[in-house]
């Protein structure tokens, strides 16, 4: 295949990334379609993107417009079944974090994947196409820090759009299921192993909001491994530096630490306030290249005829582990993770 036409579906905060890549950044594809329940996000697409064909209903983009792949970036409860209906209809399938909003959700997208091992399905775990990621993932491979036995993972949202978290906490799932998928699915990726057991803890001083709707402005968990490693997550919702996402990896010979300082980029400004460095401000700031790069690998594998390294069943353990947090933190128990 020369050019892979690409329908998008969602044409939000990611969707808008995604579809910018795909119309101006990725060689290979052509964004020939797009799909949104708003209707001036369909004008966006038309005037900013020069997309043709613009839809209100996604199985109609399935059964009218002229595409190969689609992108699904829709609303995380949708994934599975649109996952489904674009595979029935022969389309190659790019879909956002989360897989499913739930594990028995998650085995319908397993089914669809397995029923049609001719097309591409690629999950959306852009964090292992980060170049520093993937620079840390060789090390550990090249056995640097030795073999690794501990991950600390750290993803605070910045402060400054605490107010869209409040708005989104009564319908997200609570805070490990809406925030801790990424970070797991490195853990896993990291130690090469399985989580198998969970310790969870949640609380709130800043904002109580968050308790108001039965959830937490922060939450740390520990996971043990099926190679006896161990797993350390702090989520949380009011970095007030900016998008703070740090990941450490401790090793029998070494260390790794990726983004220590969620720099901006390398300028140092020393002032009166000292040598203050700058931020990013949020996920399409942080990952701009990571999610140009999974969407590159996506046509790659559909042009070359290859699968990608993740699949639909990491996307499940993702889930299942956030499930079985957000279960602990309920509870306050020791969770089994099956
Ligand atoms: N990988 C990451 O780092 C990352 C970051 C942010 C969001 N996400 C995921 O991306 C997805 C979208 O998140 P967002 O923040 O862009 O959401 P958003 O609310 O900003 O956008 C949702 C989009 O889905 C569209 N939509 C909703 N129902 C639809 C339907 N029935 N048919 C077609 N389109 C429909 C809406 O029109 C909108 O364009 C979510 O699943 C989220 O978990 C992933």
């Amino acid at each position: 295949m020369n050019t892979v036409k690409v329908g998008i579906a969602g044409l939000g905060r990611l969707g808008r990334v995604h579809a910018g890549n795909l119309a101006f950044r990725i060689p290979g594809a052509k964004l020939t379609a797009a799909c949104s329940i708003v209707p001036e996000e369909l004008l966006y697409a038309q005037k900013e993107l020069g997309v043709q064909e613009v839809y209100s209903d996604f199985d109609t983009m399935l059964a009218e417009a002229d595409i190969d792949a689609v992108a699904i970036v829709t609303t995380s409860g949708l994934h599975c079944s649109q996952i489904e209906s674009a595979l029935k209809a022969g389309k190659h399938v790019f879909t956002e974090k989360p897989l499913g909003v739930d594990p028995e959700e998650c085995r319908i997208a397993e089914k669809a994947v397995e029923a049609h091992p001719d097309k591409v399905f690629f999950l959306g775990f852009m964090r292992r196409y980060d170049p520093s990621y993937r620079y840390a993932k060789e090390q550990i491979e090249k056995g640097v820090i030795g073999k690794p036995y501990l991950v600390k993972a750290t993803g605070i949202d910045p402060e400054a759009l605490v107010e869209g978290s409040i708005k989104f906490a009564p319908t997200s799932g609570g805070i490990y299921i809406d925030m801790a998928s990424h970070d797991v699915d490195l853990m896993r990726w990291f130690l090469g192993s399985e989580a198998v057991e969970v310790y969870a803890l949640g609380t709130t001083f800043k904002h109580p909001e968050f308790t108001e709707c039965g959830d937490n402005e922060t939450g740390c968990a520990i996971y043990q491994f099926a190679n006896g490693a161990i797993g350390q997550l702090h989520v949380g919702r009011t970095a007030p530096h900016g998008y703070h996402i740090e990941t450490e990896i401790v090793g029998t010979e070494g260390t790794l630490r990726i983004s220590p300082v969620p720099e901006k980029n390398l300028a140092m400004i020393y002032n009166k306030h000292g040598a203050v460095t700058e931020c990013v401000s949020g996920f399409p700031e942080r990952f701009a290249e990571a999610y140009r790069l999974e969407m590159q690998e996506f046509i790659d594998c559909i042009r070359e005829g290859r699968k990608p390294d993740i699949t639909v069943y990491d996307g499940t353990r993702a889930t299942e582990i956030t499930f079985a947090t957000a279960r602990s933190l309920k509870n306050h128990s020791v969770e089994r993770i099956d």
